[in-house]
């Protein structure tokens, strides 16, 4: 299995190229079952979860093509997808597919609305917490479809076509915004989503949405409006860049130190990460390319952190956060809010070298001086990429293993660092 190497010290110094956004790219490749025309999607970012996507999708009837390379590409430039659910062939998602990918589920939302059937299996528990489905089935169920759970799966009718329905849901969830908002999208009449998320990949797909034919309203803020249309039909979009390899990115410059360009990155898409980043001790400035990242010379200080739904402070860099932290002078607390397992980096982490401790969902970080190298274990995505950060400014070697966690979610990450000075290197067995 391959493992990543860093030897730590080296500063950071040049321009990172910002991929597509991996959550904004899944729901984006699953709007594509909504119409029988073919949806081109630029900047999608060459992941794991993506190609595992494909499977999920190619599955229910979707063609993909991906185009090849042109004249003066960059190598890390993202890819050009085209995907055509002319017929869907089977509205079943099995699980040996969905419990690779929890956000496979979501291919519940377009298969109900354009077919007003879906057989999809529970997505089943995951390393950061139980992540249930019941907003997703509550939601669905208020648009008029018959949910049964049996035998791991459920089992969605809506005979006759879902209805447009106002919705409030308990709490802010992403997927469950997704998934409601692509159904509405062919549903009788018009659907109101309360609470729903205002993550800027919310926006993007809607916008794609909106490209598509649908009719979408106040997307961006809390209460969405989406009146149904009878179809759907082809269109091309660009895939916004992901804010939290942006911030990862703005982190690891904070850590290592250096003097890093984030090339394309959308500032306003991480307004609360930066003004914590300031108030670390990092100099951040907006330009016409992006954001560039560099560290003052006084070092890290130790700020707070409590994560919440955008626009708060994002739940996807807490663990980078906290790998800054580690460095920080003084003590720092960060407070998940989101999942209630999201703190597994921290054994890692004190691994390292670390002064960490938890009570409950809050943990408190005692800076210290300098990290030292060790063999480390990733153990979901984010977590894993915090483990790299921290290798990045400790002393001497650290080794991740179980980097297919990375490979999830981060494109091109050893080559994005290493370009930068970095360390850093893949060994495979
Ligand atoms: C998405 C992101 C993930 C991010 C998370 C929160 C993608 C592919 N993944 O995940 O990277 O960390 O948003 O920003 O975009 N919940 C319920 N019942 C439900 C649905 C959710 O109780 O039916 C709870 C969850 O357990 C969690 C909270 O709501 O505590 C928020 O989860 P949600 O926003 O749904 O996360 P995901 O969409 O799975």
């Amino acid at each position: 299995m391959d493992r990543i190497k860093i030897t730590g010290g080296a500063k950071l110094e040049g321009v990172i190229p910002i991929s597509g956004a991996k959550n904004a790219a899944l729901p984006l490749m699953i709007a594509s079952l909504l119409t029988d025309e073919t949806l081109t999607l630029e900047n999608v970012p060459r992941l794991a979860d993506v190609r595992q996507l494909f499977h999920i999708l190619e599955n229910h009837g979707v063609d993909h093509a991906v185009q090849g390379k042109r004249n003066g590409m960059d190598d890390l430039a993202g890819q050009t997808v085209s995907l055509t659910a002319r017929a869907i062939v089977d509205t079943r998602a099995p699980y040996d597919l969905v419990s690779k990918m929890r956000a496979s589920f979501w291919v519940i939302g377009p298969l109900l609305a354009r077919m007003h059937e879906a057989d999809v299996s529970l997505p089943g528990g995951c390393a950061i917490g139980t992540r249930p489905v019941d907003f997703f089935l509550e939601g669905l169920r208020a648009l008029g479809a018959d949910i049964e759970i049996e035998r791991g799966y459920c089992l969605a009718r809506a005979k006759g076509g879902l209805v447009g329905n106002r919705i409030s849901f308990p709490r802010v969830s992403v997927g469950a915004t997704h998934v409601m908002m692509m159904a509405a999208t062919l549903a009788k009449g018009e659907t109101v989503i309360e609470n729903a998320a205002r993550e800027p990949e919310i926006v993007d797909v809607a916008e794609c949405l909106i490209a598509m034919g649908a009719k979408i309203e106040g997307h961006g803020s809390s209460t969405i409006y989406i009146q149904g249309v009878p179809r759907l039909h082809g269109a091309r979009h660009r895939v916004a860049p992901d804010r939290i390899e942006a911030g990862t990115y703005a982190m690891a410059t904070a850590m290592a130190g250096g003097d890093v360009t984030l090339d394309g990155a959308t500032p306003q898409h991480l307004e609360h990460p930066i003004e914590l980043l300031r108030q670390a001790g990092a100099e951040i400035d907006i330009t016409n390319r992006g954001i560039r990242v560099r560290r003052n010379g006084h070092g890290i200080h130790a700020v707070d952190a409590d994560t919440a739904p955008y626009p708060g402070f994002p739940t996807d860099l807490q663990a980078q956060f906290m790998a800054l932290m580690t460095a920080g002078k003084g003590t720092s607390h960060i407070t998940e809010t989101i999942f209630e397992n999201r703190f597994m980096h921290v054994q890692e982490l004190a691994r390292l070298g670390a002064k960490i401790t938890l009570d409950g969902q809050k943990a408190t970080v005692e800076g210290v001086e300098r990290l030292q190298g060790a063999e480390v274990m990733a153990t979901d995505l984010r977590a894993s990429v915090s483990l790299v950060i921290a290798g990045l400014a400790a002393e001497g070697d650290t080794e991740v293993s179980r980097i297919y966690h990375l490979d999830r979610g981060f494109e091109h990450l050893e080559q994005k660092l290493s370009r930068c000075g970095a360390q850093i290197e893949r060994i495979s067995d």
